[in-house]
């Protein structure tokens, strides 16, 4: 293990189905004006917002809202949230939607009582907060972020064309965080496929690093397992619960700080895939998926171990009469065979990136420090125009 590291997650979880149950439990520990914050309409038409509302009004809550946070939350949606949140005294915020509704939340609850704008404070200056931070809770709809689980706020800055995460610490994870699989029922196919492939991601950012010999890897490899198995069945039956609730509970392990300890960690694949999605404004995991291949492919020759073992322990390829860099390879094939297979965009241009984007994608691009091979600008460039 790399490191001496410390390991708390104060976020407490319920999940399974009926977990919504512990709601009231949870509310006693708060002040009486809740803030609820939720996304564009899809928890009014599950009725999941009905019976929010009713747990709320029976445990004596005043409900003030905050509605239409978009998929890749905004500066300006977050400066409207602390206007509503100041004028009702908001005491808890409470999260009902995917990684984008709690992400701002997390945003919000750092803003609130904060007099600098919060886009230079934390995201431009990447300042820790310094002011009085309201609590937050989340209800999750969409399984993929981990944001239930972890400090991460992803905001985006259409103006500057910037999509920037800041992750913040203990104090601003949700204090508690209600999964219930059967909420992502009703998520449309394009963004269940997205989600899966934003787990994998996570999992495959933290892996791609180091040369240990380092438990986080073990656990990484059964996470990734896991999912593949689960994602083939949710594909083909949506409606299979113990396929979603494997989806939903490895998405919270993949990205709640687990398996990150004792490693340097990559994170590549999302800051390529977060300038092209502050260009587009594409979904985050199909922006991870289309440019996924084309870093890892480049990568490989300076991580070759790490790649062939990853063929062997996550997609089953025999290591018999291979070299590293075959298997390396072959790894890579099966993992593009899968992410065919289960439906995800492959390019970025079907995402709405155009070559005239490449450049300002390419300086959107935070070069991190972490994996196999720091890249520079014009590998970065050539990564981009192979996602293309
Ligand atoms: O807005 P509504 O109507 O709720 O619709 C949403 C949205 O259109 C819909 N949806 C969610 N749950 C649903 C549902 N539709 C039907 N039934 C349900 N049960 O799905 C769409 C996408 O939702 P969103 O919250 O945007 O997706 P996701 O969970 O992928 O979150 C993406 C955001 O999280 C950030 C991303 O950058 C992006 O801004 N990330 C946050 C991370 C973190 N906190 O650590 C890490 C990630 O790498 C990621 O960067
Ligand atoms: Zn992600």
């Amino acid at each position: 293990m790399l490191g001496n590291f410390c390991y708390h997650n104060p976020t407490k979880l319920y999940f399974g189905e009926d977990s919504l149950g512990f709601l009231k439990d949870e509310l006693k520990n708060y002040g009486s004006n809740v803030l609820l914050v939720y996304g564009g309409g899809s928890v009014k038409k599950s009725g999941l917002y009905d019976k929010i509302v009713k747990i709320l009004k029976d445990n004596g809550k005043n409900i003030a809202e905050v509605a239409g946070v978009m998929p890749n939350p905004t500066v300006e949606k977050l400066r409207e949230g602390v206007k509503i949140a100041r004028e009702n005294k908001s005491e808890l915020i409470l999260a009902v939607g995917g990684g984008s509704v709690c992400d701002y939340s997390k945003a919000l609850s750092v803003s609130v009582h904060c007099d600098d704008d919060p886009w230079d404070k934390y995201y431009i200056r990447f300042e820790d907060p310094d002011c009085e931070i309201v609590p937050v809770g989340c209800i999750l709809t969409m399984a993929g972020t981990g944001s239930e689980m972890n400090g991460g706020a992803v905001i985006t800055n259409h103006e500057q064309h910037l999509k920037i995460g800041h992750v913040f610490g203990d104090d601003v994870m949700p204090k508690f965080s209600i999964l219930d699989p059967r909420y992502t029922m009703t998520l449309p196919k394009y963004q269940m496929v997205a989600g899966i492939y934003d787990i994998m991601n996570h999992i495959c950012e933290q892996y791609f690093s180091g040369e240990d010999d380092n438990t986080s890897d073990y656990i990484s490899e059964g996470l990734m397992r896991g999912l593949i198995h689960a994602s083939r069945i949710a594909v083909k039956d949506p409606q299979d619960y113990e396929a979603r609730s494997n989806i939903m509970w490895t998405a919270t392990w993949a990205l709640n700080t687990l398996v990150s300890r004792g490693k340097s960690t990559d994170w590549m694949v999302h800051m390529l895939g977060q300038s092209a999605g502050a260009y587009t404004d594409a979904t985050h995991g199909m922006t991870l998926a289309a440019v996924s291949l084309p870093y890892y492919r480049y990568i490989m020759p300076y991580g070759v171990k790490k790649f062939a073992r990853f063929a062997k322990e996550v997609w089953g390829i025999s290591a018999e009469g291979r070299t590293d860099e075959q298997l390396a390879q072959e790894g890579l094939n099966a993992m593009e065979s899968w992410m065919k297979e289960i439906g995800l965009v492959m390019k970025l241009s079907e995402l709405g990136a155009t070559d005239d984007m490449i450049e300002g994608i390419a300086d959107g691009t935070i070069i991190l420090t972490g994996g196999y091979k720091v890249l520079d600008r014009d590998e970065v460039i050539k990564i981009l125009k192979a996602s293309m």
